[in-house]
């Protein structure tokens, strides 16, 4: 399904590590809609070396960044506007990560250093990534900025430990980020909150399968695949969505607004009241 939605358009995409990733499937997407950009991944993700396949079948240039880093993401920045020949019109910021969760750390035991690096890696960075890009005004007039996000922002999920914190403070950035950046430049500035995701990130978390099934039962469409999530990103990267900014957008399914499903409910048919 190729329209050149992005025809035209300069972009950078983060986090694709394997075909599985949010990030891969975005950049395949927008590659078929005519879009140009570099990708980027942390240098310690590089070593898979996966990523090859997706910028030679994109045909990207691919730049190492940790997201924790101000001079990788301002080498990024400067790269990508240097390769593809002008200021950027989309960026994905599709990163996340906790050791707290990695380690099995409980909640109520959470080893704080690690908590910052939650934050820092999953958060800050996107406040790191659009201060250098207003800084350096790498992004043109109607550019659009995107980041992934899960609902456990809004709502208690215990399995996802420090994330929640983290995905709290990412959809903020994007509303007051997104104030500012719109104000001076029209950049716009959104979120996607995704349903539960079979990749590498996702699957990372505790009894995730249980709660990929539960999720699933619970959504009158079923679980948004990756792959719809890709075809929503390149929407909210195109023309066709310029007046949507400092939005935190579900793309779910139905999930979030459902309250209770006949599927899940049948599971508790045949028990008394006591
Ligand atoms: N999978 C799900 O169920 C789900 C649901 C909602 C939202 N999300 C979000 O989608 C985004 C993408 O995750 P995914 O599910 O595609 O998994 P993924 O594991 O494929 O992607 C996560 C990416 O973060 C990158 N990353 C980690 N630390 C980094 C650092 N220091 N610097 C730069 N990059 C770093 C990893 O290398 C990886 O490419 C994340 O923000 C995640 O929280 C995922």
């Amino acid at each position: 399904m190729a329209n050149n939605l992005l025809k035209g358009k300069r972009g950078i995409i983060t986090g694709a590590l394997d075909e599985h990733s949010i990030a891969w499937k975005v950049a395949e997407r927008a590659h078929e809609q005519g879009a140009v950009f570099t990708l980027s991944n942390a240098p310690i993700a590089m070593r898979m070396g996966e990523i090859n396949k997706l910028a030679e079948k994109t045909g990207s240039q691919i730049i190492p960044a940790d997201a924790t880093s101000p001079e990788d993401i301002e080498i990024l920045f400067n790269k990508s506007m240097e390769i593809l020949g002008g200021k950027i019109d989309f960026f994905l910021h599709s990163i996340g990560m906790s050791m707290n969760v990695r380690k099995g750390n409980a909640y109520t035991e959470l080893n704080y250093d690690l908590f910052y690096k939650t934050i820092d890696i999953s958060a800050m960075s996107l406040h790191r990534m659009l201060s250098t890009a207003y800084r350096l005004d790498a992004i043109n007039e109607g550019g659009s900025v995107l980041a992934l996000t899960y609902i456990a922002a809004q709502r208690t999920y215990p399995f996802y430990n420090d994330m929640s914190e983290a995905k709290a403070m990412l959809e903020s950035i994007v509303r007051s980020f997104g104030y500012q950046y719109g104000k001076a430049k029209r950049v716009r500035v959104n979120s996607i909150s995704q349903s539960p995701t079979k990749t590498k990130a996702g699957g990372g978390i505790k009894g995730f399968n249980d709660f990929y099934n539960y999720a699933d039962a619970c959504s009158p469409l079923g679980n948004a695949s990756a792959d719809d999530c890709a075809q929503f990103c390149v929407a909210m990267f195109s023309d066709l969505t310029k007046g949507v900014t400092m939005q935190n957008i579900y793309h779910d399914g139905g999930y979030s607004t459902t309250g209770a499903t006949e599927h899940v409910i049948e599971k508790f048919s045949g028990e008394a009241f006591s």
